[in-house]
């Protein structure tokens, strides 16, 4: 058994506090990936297995009983770390300093359990009858127009999360409206699956900056770019905010799906890059956070013009 390979079970005290430490374990630049399912593996193999319902239509009290699993309190990450080293116990910190209350265990798996465990659960995300995301081992689903490869790798945005499929959801929508923009900035890039959503759904030859602050990212957004046959010639990474500062090129769309304070935070930058008449889309919102960024973008004369929800999560646009 490779030592190596952990996975490691967290409970939350509260749904909260769940997606707060989701949100901090997977952008940890050790976390190959998580699971939401929060029964574990011995949980379904007793419901599924020890009870032998073992092919046909379960009964509906199992899958109830199943979806009653799914409390929302629980949540696996998968890391490559040694569990006597210091950056496990940084993770553990971390996630006790959010919820000072949660239950944390792991245990060492091998690299070809957690690959195929983790595999499991990426399953096609559909953003419409049109469009989905689906992981880069698998076939377009039948009747789907655009289908968003994406590998997932260290970086965030494997299209699983509803801030993502939300924000390509409202290109859908800007699509919709005959906007057609041709110089985008995808701000907090991760996989890069944003861009290639607007590239594919917009179409058109684009020029597309991808920004992260973290730099490994850019590798994982390569690999998409090429599974999703995107031109490289048209793309350009940076880390750096101050590089495009220092030029006049501006955007006639800005994808923004990072957290509430560092949507508040970049306002100014936003405003300055993005040209008269352009539209910025920011996502990584809570429902509860909305009328305050909202009050805040508009005071900046940005007018608030299209809304999407998914579960807690909002997608907001304004136009400059
Ligand atoms: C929630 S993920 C979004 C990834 C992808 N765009 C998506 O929609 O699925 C946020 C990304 O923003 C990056 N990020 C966080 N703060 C940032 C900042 N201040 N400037 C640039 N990138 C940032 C993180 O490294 C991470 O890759």
């Amino acid at each position: 058994m490779d030592e190596n390979y952990l996975k490691i079970n967290v409970t939350a005290s509260s749904a909260d506090f769940l997606e707060q430490i989701k949100k901090a374990t997977l952008q940890n630049q050790l976390c190959l990936g998580g699971e939401e399912l929060d029964l574990n593996e011995q949980q379904l193999d007793s419901i599924l297995g020890e009870r032998s319902y073992s092919g046909g239509s379960l009964p509906e009290s199992v899958i109830e009983e199943i979806e009653g699993g799914q409390n929302q309190l629980s949540a696996s990450f998968y890391f490559k770390l040694n569990p006597s080293s210091k950056a496990f116990k940084e993770i553990q910190e971390q996630i006790l300093k959010i919820d000072k209350s949660a239950k944390l265990d792991y245990l060492p798996v091998e690299e070809s359990n957690w690959l195929e465990n983790w595999k499991k659960y990426y399953t096609p995300q559909e953003v419409n009858k049109k469009i989905e995301v689906i992981p880069s081992w698998m076939e377009p689903s039948e009747g789907k127009q655009i289908s968003i490869r994406i590998e997932p790798g260290q970086a965030f945005g494997t299209g699983t999360h509803e801030t993502t499929l939300g924000c390509i959801e409202t290109i859908a929508f800007l699509h919709g409206q005959g906007i057609s923009p041709r110089n985008l900035l995808d701000f907090g890039c991760g996989s890069g699956v944003l861009a290639i959503s607007a590239e594919k759904i917009f179409g058109g030859s684009k020029r597309i900056t991808l920004l992260d602050i973290d730099e490994v990212v850019q590798g994982n957004c390569q690999v998409n770019l090429n599974l999703n046959h995107c031109d490289l010639d048209h793309y350009v990474f940076t880390s750096s905010k101050e590089f495009l500062l220092k030029n006049q090129f501006g955007y006639d769309l800005i994808l923004a799906n990072v957290l509430y304070p560092v949507l508040i935070e970049n306002l100014t930058f936003f405003k300055s890059k993005l040209v008269p008449g352009g539209y910025i889309v920011v996502s990584g919102l809570l429902q509860e956070q909305e009328q305050d960024l909202k009050d805040y973008y508009q005071h900046e004369q940005l007018a608030f013009i299209h809304r999407v929800q998914r579960g807690d999560w909002v997608s907001l646009t304004f136009k400059s």
